[in-house]
């Protein structure tokens, strides 16, 4: 189901056609925060085609994100795992068969498990950072020589448990401090031909996986110095803004949306 409708339209500080005749490639598009920066777009007059290796699960999800907003085109690609180039490569194709170019890229696609680091395994650790971190670089790769076309942006989807040593995350925050230094070294790189690239880094928001496996204590919300737990909505906003004109000159950023919570040493 569906987190946003019109009303994000109706209530927004965005115009509502900010990305008409724009089109969305979203690796992870099914999960729940790649999905609602997907929303957030395609209500905003995107389109969009979203990518993940379970195949009812993505296409479900592509057929409620279009039915978002009259006359909106979302295709869901499923058996892609960002592991493998080549199957970001043959969505690649199809998306510009279908929807004709890309201008946004989200590299969402992630995996996660608590384990200590006495018992995560070689492997363990390097399934995740091939999801997080070859898997951002493959995407980057796949949709390069579409996203030059149309001067267009990536957005890496990282996190902020790397600032500090979360116990039990080992795997991720080695990744997702990969991702950073990805998205960085692509900003100098692509600036010059009219690509930006940033990061978002969500902190505790409520309704995901992260959270529920993460948010173990009790009124850890008092601890965000906003005082509450975000929300996939938080996520959209920002995603938006990174993707609208009005960030033009934002490139080589990492978007902290955390409530202010890793000034304080997040919640290890
Ligand atoms: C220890 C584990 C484990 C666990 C798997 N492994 N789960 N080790 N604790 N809970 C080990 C396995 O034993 C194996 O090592 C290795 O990891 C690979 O496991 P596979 O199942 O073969 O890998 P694969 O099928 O590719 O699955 C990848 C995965 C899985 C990451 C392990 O969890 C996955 O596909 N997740 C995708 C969905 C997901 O996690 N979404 C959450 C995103 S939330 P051995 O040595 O036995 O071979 C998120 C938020 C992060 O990312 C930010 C938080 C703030």
């Amino acid at each position: 189901m569906s987190t946003l409708d019109q009303s994000f339209v109706n209530n927004s500080s965005w115009k509502p056609d900010l990305f008409k005749g724009k089109v969305a490639f979203v690796t992870g598009g099914a999960g729940t925060i790649c999905r609602v920066q997907t929303e957030a777009l395609v209500l905003l007059g995107a389109n969009a085609v979203i990518l993940g290796r379970n195949v009812a699960k993505t296409e479900k999800a592509a057929e409620e994100i279009q039915a978002l907003r009259p006359g909106a085109k979302v295709l869901g690609l499923g058996n892609v795992d960002v592991r493998d180039v080549q199957s970001i490569k043959k969505a690649v194709e199809k998306t510009v068969q279908e929807l004709g170019r890309i201008d946004f890229v989200i590299a969402g696609a992630a995996g996660n498990f608590l384990s200590d680091f006495n018992h995560l395994s070689t492997n363990a650790f390097k399934s995740v950072v091939s999801i997080d971190l070859l898997g951002s670089f493959n995407t980057a790769k796949a949709t390069f020589e579409e996203v030059r076309k149309t001067k267009g942006a990536y957005l890496f989807v990282s996190a902020t448990l790397h600032y500090y040593g979360v116990p039990l995350q080992t795997h991720v925050g080695a990744a997702k401090a990969g991702v950073d230094a990805l998205s960085n070294a692509l900003a100098v790189e692509l600036g010059p031909v009219g690509v930006r690239s940033n990061c978002i880094a969500p902190g505790m928001i409520s309704g995901t996986e992260g959270f529920a496996r993460l948010a173990t204590g009790t009124n850890l919300d008092q601890r965000v110095p906003l005082q509450r737990f975000g929300t996939t909505r938080d996520i959209a906003e920002a995603t938006v803004y990174l993707f609208s004109p009005a960030a033009s000159y934002v490139s080589g950023t990492i978007e902290v949306v955390d409530g202010g919570a890793w000034h304080i040493g997040g919640f290890a």
